[in-house]
């Protein structure tokens, strides 16, 4: 844990190249969160790029979540950390208002509504999103089903996009995990994000889920231009996909760089296997 706070992360960073918070599209500077006696996130500084494709890696317990639900709006940081999306500060603004303008999420625990079916967890985002105020609603009374419309039209494209055709009416709860995490994917599209970060979105699935997650994934940053944050304990789909990785070790960051040259690097090999 550093006691001495750094305006700027250590140039000798392993793996370079560094990309300013606040001309990135989304951004953190002198990151910190504190739980009581634990540190998870230590000063951390990065800037992802538009159209970046960026894997967060890190043992158990790194601050990787942590780290994201900062970037997110869900936590915010300790004093004097900064988070920057689009070229602003947005460290003051909540959550749902980020998921407005552009950043959006998926969820290590899945945080589906268990007893809706796959329609409905997709619509429920977007209701949220569109549902105006009382004046809004008297105002342009009517208006309601044109939105409804709407909505249904962006949720049918999202299921044929992600080829959930067949479950559209299966309960959550009656969903095997790949499915599961692939609802969740829906879900987090369904606010038209430009950024995604991606907490675990492959955990616990067979090497055939995630070879279609993969796949969804990489149209959705070729097709779509989307940026992608992804959270990967497969090393393998890491240095497969990503453009730079950055690695994470007690909340503070280890390396960053192009995956192949991070994870070749001893000192990232170290923290994996234990073994200098
Ligand atoms: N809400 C919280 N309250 C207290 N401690 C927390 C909280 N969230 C995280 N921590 C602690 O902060 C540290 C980092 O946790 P975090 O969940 O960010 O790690 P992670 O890198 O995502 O780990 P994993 O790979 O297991 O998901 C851990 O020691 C964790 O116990
Ligand atoms: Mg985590």
């Amino acid at each position: 844990m550093s006691t001495q706070k750094r305006q700027e992360p250590d140039p000798s960073l392993r793996g370079g190249p560094h990309v300013d918070p606040e001309e990135a599209i989304l951004g953190c500077r002198g990151v910190s969160k504190t739980f009581g006696a634990v540190t998870a996130v230590d000063d951390v500084t990065l800037g992802i790029e538009k159209g970046e494709w960026i894997s967060i890696v890190g043992p158990n317990g790194a601050g990787k979540t942590t780290l994201l639900n900062m970037m997110n709006g869900f936590y915010t940081p300790d004093a004097g950390g900064q988070i920057f999306f689009k070229g602003e500060d947005v460290t003051g603004l909540p959550e749902h208002k980020r998921a407005r303008r552009g950043l959006g999420r998926t969820f290590q625990g899945l945080e589906l509504f268990e007893s809706e079916d796959v329609i409905e967890n997709i619509m429920t985002v977007r209701a949220v999103h569109e549902r105006p105020n009382l004046l809004e609603a008297l105002l342009f009374y009517g208006s309601g089903r044109k939105t409804e419309a709407r909505n249904m039209r962006r949720v049918e494209e999202i299921i044929d996009y992600l080829e959930l055709w067949e479950y559209r009416h299966a309960k959550i709860s009656a969903l095997p995990l790949g499915i599961r995490r692939r609802v969740d994917l829906a879900r987090s599209l369904a606010l038209e994000p430009d950024v995604l970060l991606l907490d675990e979105a492959m955990s616990g699935l067979t090497f055939d889920e995630k070879y279609d997650m993969v796949r969804f994934l990489t149209d959705l940053h070729e097709q779509e231009n989307l940026t992608l944050v992804m959270i990967e304990h497969d090393l393998e789909v890491v240095t497969d996909v990503s453009d730079r990785m950055i690695v994470l070790q007690e909340g503070g960051l280890l390396a960053r760089g192009p995956p192949e040259q991070v994870a070749a690097d001893p000192e990232v090999i170290s923290v994996y296997t234990g073994v200098d």
